[in-house]
């Protein structure tokens, strides 16, 4: 019998802004779920990152389940009331649509799923973003599993030397799924290409050439894309499998300590640097900086571990230095230049109309004889 992980993540509302949902309404998200999980669920586990509260789900009824689907979405339904009754700010934020219909894609929350085999020990992790776009794992995946600088098992291991495969979304094309199959190693350059614009190029799935079985599942949706306007950045949700034919958990979890910039923290128009933090935690600065969570998970049978919060180690506090001394420094120079992000990708129409009228007002100077 094969497993199913589904994760189902959204913005339902939160204090002080965009700083953290309250704990009464965590909590409702919490017991709603344990109410009606009953026979659907093995197991699941309720977290946040910064605003987004995500649900983890293991079950064995395959992805795009409509019934675990419509769980996720009427416990977010039933925070939302919980969160307007709070006076929480942007309440029922990523839920983008007034009724259920079949699958929260296109919806409003985030989905990650993947269908597995259960391995005899089967370790997971599950990311989660805040603040930032699905983008922001182009460059850790790229890393984790192109790279032997970072990985070595791609050397080691014989089975992961026949290399990865890549799903590539095209975010950009609205009217369906745009995607590209690539192939780690001979596809290396076509693969970092693409990767190299986030804002475009999304990964969406990875799996191992030696069997196809899936590695990692991203959540690929473009709020602004589904709404026609901006909602909120898409704080994008990750499942990774680790160890034996996939790369080990410290070869996932070693891009982070880069701290790479990526889009979002302020009104989702700047570009910041992504800090790893803890389990359940809120954003503060600048509405940021972007934030990525990490809990790994061994699972047997569809029931899971405690969580192991990966990013809680003190090696961390010195990279969390490192991100903040970046994302100051990066602040210094306000809105100039790589401070903000292009045009095309700003989240609020304001500017575009200014400059419009502005153009009006532009005249081309006579040239002088
Ligand atoms: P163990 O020998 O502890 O199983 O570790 C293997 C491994 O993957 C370390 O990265
Ligand atoms: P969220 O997408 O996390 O709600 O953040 C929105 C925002 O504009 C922060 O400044
Ligand atoms: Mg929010
Ligand atoms: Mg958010």
């Amino acid at each position: 019998m094969k497993t199913t992980l589904s994760v189902i993540k959204a913005d339902i509302g939160s204090i002080g802004g965009h700083i953290r949902p309250s704990r009464k309404l965590f909590q409702a998200v919490a017991d709603h779920v344990e109410k009606h999980s009953k026979k659907l669920l093995l197991d699941h586990y309720i977290s946040y990152t910064g605003d987004d509260i995500a649900i983890l789900m293991t079950h064995e009824r395959g992805p795009g389940d409509e019934q675990v689907h419509k769980l996720a979405w009427d416990t977010f339904m039933a925070g939302t009331e919980v969160a307007r009754g709070e006076g929480l700010y942007g309440a029922g934020q990523d839920l983008l649509k007034d009724s259920f219909s079949g699958n929260v894609r296109g919806m409003g929350p985030a989905v990650a799923e993947m269908e597995i085999e259960e391995r005899p020990g089967e370790p997971f992790l599950f990311f989660a973003a805040d603040k930032t776009d699905p983008g922001c794992y182009n460059l850790p995946l790229y890393m984790a599993f192109c790279d032997p600088m970072n990985t070595p098992g791609l050397m080691l291991s014989p089975r992961m030397m026949k290399g990865f495969t890549f799903v590539i979304m095209d975010v950009s094309h609205t009217e369906g799924d745009r995607v590209i199959e690539l192939n780690a190693p001979e596809d290396l350059y076509h693969i970092a290409a693409l990767l190299r614009d986030p804002e475009r190029y999304v990964v969406e799935s990875v799996s191992p050439r030696s069997s196809g079985e899936p590695a990692v599942s991203v959540s690929t949706s473009r709020l602004h894309n589904i709404a026609g306007k901006y909602t909120g950045k898409d704080d994008p949700i990750m499942l990774v499998r680790v160890q034996k034919d996939f790369p080990a958990t410290g070869e996932i979890l070693a891009p982070y300590s880069i701290g790479p910039y990526v889009a979002g923290a302020m009104r989702g128009s700047h570009q910041m640097p992504l800090m790893p933090v803890t389990l359940n935690s809120g954003i503060s600065f600048f509405d940021g900086p972007p934030v990525v969570s990490c809990a790994a998970f061994a699972m047997h049978h569809g029931i899971l571990t405690e969580p192991a919060d990966v990013f809680e180690h003190p090696f961390w506090d010195r990279v969390r230095d490192s991100v903040s001394a970046k994302a100051i420094d990066m602040r210094r120079q306000g809105f100039f230049g790589p401070a903000m992000l292009p045009m095309n990708e700003l989240e609020y129409t304001g500017i575009t109309d200014a400059i419009e009228k502005l153009d009006a007002r532009f005249h081309v100077r006579e040239e002088r004889p």
